[in-house]
């Protein structure tokens, strides 16, 4: 019987890849499993939180009493957000690994095969930011974004909380084999303007818990 201390909330998260079509049956994409935004929807939901979670295709089961979105592409999910978002979020949290690039043009029709080349060249058009955009219009009081990098991983992360106007950035180090991607575990440094903390590295369903709890309870300060 959780503390239901953000009951009257909306949290509203991004997770899973998205999924940017080439033709109808080809398309770019990322092994994002959802995993961190889906334990993240969970534990917010346990916490009272009214929850929507906007997805990518994955293949996990969606946590009881969450409102999930499924999406493909970025333009989707952008779409999607700004939908749920019409009345301002109190929490936004980014967990998604957005493509950054979809083709300039997909195309209508399954691509033939060239028979007079051995070379192919796509061209592909910058995806829209999604959570700079969401940060540039206010949409939610509290917005929240993921860093994965595998260099200077707290520098990036304070760039990253800067440059797309964030409340919060959670950075890990995707470098490492434990932790992170597809890994059932993650370990992670949330960073604030003036704040850094370092959970432990614990399963990402139980991270999820402590970042809950840390964001819930800086919400009034950082927000
Ligand atoms: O720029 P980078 O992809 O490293 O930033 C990661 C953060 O930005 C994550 O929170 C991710 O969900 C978000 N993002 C986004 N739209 C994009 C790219 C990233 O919302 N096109």
């Amino acid at each position: 019987n959780m503390l239901q201390d953000l009951a009257g909330q909306h949290w509203v998260i991004t997770a899973g890849p998205t999924m940017e079509a080439i033709d109808p049956v080809r398309y770019i994409s990322n092994h994002s499993s959802g995993k961190m935004g889906y334990a993240l929807a969970a534990a917010a939901q346990a916490r009272g939180a009214n929850v929507t979670l906007i997805s990518g295709p994955v293949k996990i089961s969606v946590p009881n009493d969450v409102h999930i979105i499924p999406v493909k592409s970025a333009d989707e999910m952008l779409a999607a957000c700004e939908t749920v978002m019409t009345l301002q979020a109190d929490v936004f949290i980014g967990a998604a690994a957005v493509a950054d690039f979809k083709m300039k043009a997909a195309c209508d029709q399954k691509m033939k095969k060239q028979t007079n080349s051995d070379e192919l060249t796509l061209t592909l058009v910058k995806n829209p930011d999604i959570i700079a955009t969401l940060a540039s219009k206010q949409l939610a009081r509290c917005i929240i974004g993921f860093a994965a990098e595998t260099q200077n991983v707290m520098d990036y992360a304070k760039d990253k909380l800067a440059r797309k106007g964030l409340d919060m950035i959670i950075a890990n180090d995707v470098s490492r084999t434990d932790i992170g991607f597809n890994s059932d575990e993650n370990q992670v440094t949330v960073i604030t303007k003036d704040t850094t903390w370092q959970p432990e590295k614990a399963a990402k369903a139980d991270l999820a818990v402590s970042l809950v709890d840390y964001i819930g309870s800086h919400y009034h300060k950082t927000c």
